[in-house]
């Protein structure tokens, strides 16, 4: 009852093809382990150069895809400023033609500028701010349509929380002193509540002078690249320089909701050349107009 041993000499033929199988898994796996190895190299290398928090040397370039509307508009990347304040520039957020559009609107209706007066929330003349300027209504035609929009894209604050943008323009001399964009009284925040963040967007350049400046900002604001360029104020703080078609976003508030004393911002004076800006405030709330 022998049962035939058919068994031994496949037996043998399939012992070494296990050998070359097993010799193939584990050439896999080595192969698989170096890839694993090397995909989480490559990040970590990248991490490596750990920056300090405040080093305003690290500026991050990251260039947004082109859009519709900005034909003939140079490069569109958004530069970290300041994390304390928390600020950014968006490089060539306007185009030259919006620039434009915005300041010939303006021109005609420029007036002295005020500011809000601390006792009665109204609105006052003042020396600390000498510039001239003017609101145009939200939504007022297709072209501010469009810029709100992108402000809104921008900010991820929706445009209905939007004051009126405000053009202004400073001749050589004017300037507005270090101020907080955030309202000490109850009045003027009954409408939309708190201002939560400013767009800031520059609608000529300025030959020199004319900086937005923080004076209370955090790090170290000497680092900056175009530091040799800023006029005596600008190096008061960190500073950003008027670039046509550049907007400049700060937040008023922390990501907690409170406010934020490290947005202190002032106009500098202009000392060669004419400024043009235009001013976008938003709510923490939505802004009826
Ligand atoms: C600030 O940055 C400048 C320019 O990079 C450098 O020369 C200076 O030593 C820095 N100061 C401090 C306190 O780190």
């Amino acid at each position: 009852m022998a049962k035939p041993r058919h068994s031994r000499v496949p037996g043998r033929k399939s012992s070494s093809s296990t050998m070359v199988l097993t010799a193939l898994i584990m050439f896999t796996f080595l192969v698989l382990i170096l890839l694993a190895l090397g995909i989480l190299s490559i990040p970590s290398s990248n991490t490596g150069n750990s920056h300090k928090p405040n080093d305003l040397s690290t500026i991050a370039h990251n260039v947004v895809d082109k859009n519709d509307y900005d034909e003939g508009v140079g490069e569109q990347w958004v530069e970290v400023i300041s994390w304390e304040p928390r600020a950014f520039v968006y490089h060539n957020f306007l185009s030259k033609e919006e620039c434009e559009y915005l300041i010939d609107l303006a021109k005609p209706h420029m007036e002295k500028s005020t500011v809000v007066d601390i006792e009665t929330g109204k609105s006052k003349d003042s020396r600390v701010r000498t510039s001239s300027g003017t609101f145009l209504p939200r939504g007022r035609d297709k072209i501010i349509r469009n810029i709100e929009k992108r402000i809104a894209d921008y900010t991820f604050i929706p445009v209905e929380h939007g004051e009126g943008l405000q053009v202004l323009h400073y001749e050589v001399g004017q300037k507005y002193e270090p101020h907080y964009d955030y309202f000490m009284d109850e009045y003027n925040t009954q409408n939309g509540g708190q201002r939560i963040a400013t767009v800031l967007m520059y609608l000529s350049d300025v030959e020199e002078g004319g900086e937005t400046v923080f004076p209370a900002a955090k790090g170290n604001v000497s680092a900056v690249p175009w530091w040799n360029e800023l006029s005596e104020c600008g190096k008061g703080g960190l500073s950003v320089k008027p670039k046509m078609g550049d907007a400049l976003l700060f937040w008023s508030m922390k990501p907690d909701a409170s406010l934020d004393p490290s947005s202190l911002h002032g106009g500098c004076p202009v000392i060669r050349g004419n400024k043009w800006s235009s001013t976008k405030w938003m709510r923490v709330n939505e802004y009826k107009v």
